[in-house]
């Protein structure tokens, strides 16, 4: 294709930022056009990244109306299933940020709205582009765990509550099991090939956000900072998933997959509040193999790399609207994992074990 990829972005607040710094670096990509419902803020985005030539509105459909290829949807979690729906009704392919929305019922809709329209709909899950990731895939799948029957995900920040849109229930859906939550399920349904996940019963909490001796904006502070979830697979498989926010601990311990033959250990890298959950980086990977006998523990060399994960997922959208590619990181198989957060969501609710039923679309 001669011509350039034609893109917009809605919701220029912080995450906006990264992509359009993405954009910035593609000559083959031009931003047209930003929109904020809050009026003023696409302007001030477009002229802070000094977007030449782009346009900025404060109704999303001023930018829809135009001749764009994509959009990169980037507006808190409660908006991205109106405002991707709108997007790939009015024919754009769209990027939406993470996690794929709230409900399982809005994740389906985007997916059959998608399917309708005939346009590209994936999820920013930036870590599936750490090549570490990857390795960690290919571990689980080659078989060397042989049946794999139990896996431990999540990870615990010992103070790390963000603010802003994160903290309300209207504009974020869910807390600290949504929003990082959503990245480590990740991790670990992509390594077992996202299986259909079954029942969950699940428990969180909201010590810290509510409490002002730990949280500047506690009377505002609606949703949770701590969760922990039993997830039955398809295939035989406990999922055992936890995640906080902020707690008295230092960490939650690392991920884990057990299998009848070895077993993998991963832990997440970096050092300090943010760090201990599956948001960024990985830290290690051991492999525990008894062989005759004997135990064994084998790290596993990690690539250290400078690849920029945050550029990749934005280009791998790219190139998939250039080339007629499926989506780099489908909506169709991301339902599950917004089943399993909908589920906990319910779970948590109404204090029992909830079955997650995921429609035909
Ligand atoms: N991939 C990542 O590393 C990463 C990091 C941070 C945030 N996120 C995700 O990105 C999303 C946004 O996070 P953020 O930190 O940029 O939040 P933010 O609050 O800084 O920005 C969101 C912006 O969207 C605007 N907005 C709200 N509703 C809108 C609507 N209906 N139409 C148009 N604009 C609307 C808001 O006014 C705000 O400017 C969240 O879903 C979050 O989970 C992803």
């Amino acid at each position: 294709m001669s011509q350039k990829i034609r893109i917009g972005i809605i919701g220029t607040g912080g995450i906006a930022g990264a992509h359009i710094q993405a954009y910035q670096k593609m000559p083959d990509v031009e931003v047209i056009a930003c929109s904020d419902i809050v009026p003023g803020k696409a302007e001030a985005f477009v002229n802070k990244f000094h977007i030449q030539g782009a346009r900025a509105f404060s109704e999303n459909q001023d930018l829809l109306a135009l001749d764009l290829d994509g959009v990169s949807v980037c507006t808190p979690n409660a908006a991205h299933h109106q405002v991707s729906v709108d997007a790939l009704t009015a024919g754009k392919h769209v990027l939406t940020e993470k996690p794929m929305s709230v409900t399982l019922d809005q994740a389906l809709d985007m997916v059959r709205v998608a399917k309708r329209a005939g346009k590209l709909l994936t999820v920013g899950f930036q870590p599936r582009y750490d090549p570490n990731m990857q390795t960690i895939r290919d571990i689980v799948q080659s078989g060397v765990l042989g049946k794999i029957y139990y896996v431990q995900t999540g990870g615990g920040r010992r103070r790390g509550i963000p603010g802003g849109t994160f903290i309300s229930k209207a504009s974020a859906g869910a807390g600290a099991l949504a929003d990082i939550g959503c990245y480590s399920l990740d991790m670990a349904l992509n390594a077992l090939g996202y299986p259909k996940p079954l029942t969950v019963t699940a428990f969180s909490s909201n010590y810290f956000g509510t409490n002002p001796q730990y949280y500047h904006d506690a009377e505002h502070f609606e949703v949770e900072d701590f969760g922990a979830a039993f997830i039955r697979l398809e295939g035989g498989v406990a999922l055992n998933f936890q995640l906080s926010w902020a707690m008295h601990m230092d960490s939650l311990g690392p991920a884990i997959f057990l299998g009848a033959d070895a077993g993998l250990r991963l832990t997440p890298a970096g050092t300090g509040p943010w760090s201990g959950v599956w948001d960024g980086g990985v830290g290690s990977i051991t492999l525990f193999h008894d062989l005759l006998g004997h135990p064994t523990e084998s790290p596993i060399a990690l690539q250290h790399h400078s690849v920029d994960i945050f550029y990749e997922k934005v280009r791998a959208f790219i190139v998939a609207i250039r080339d007629g590619l499926s989506a780099p990181i489908p909506g169709e198989q991301i339902i599950r994992n917004q089943a399993i957060i909908d589920g906990i969501i319910r779970s948590a609710d109404l204090g029992r074990e909830v079955e997650i039923q995921i429609p035909e679309w």
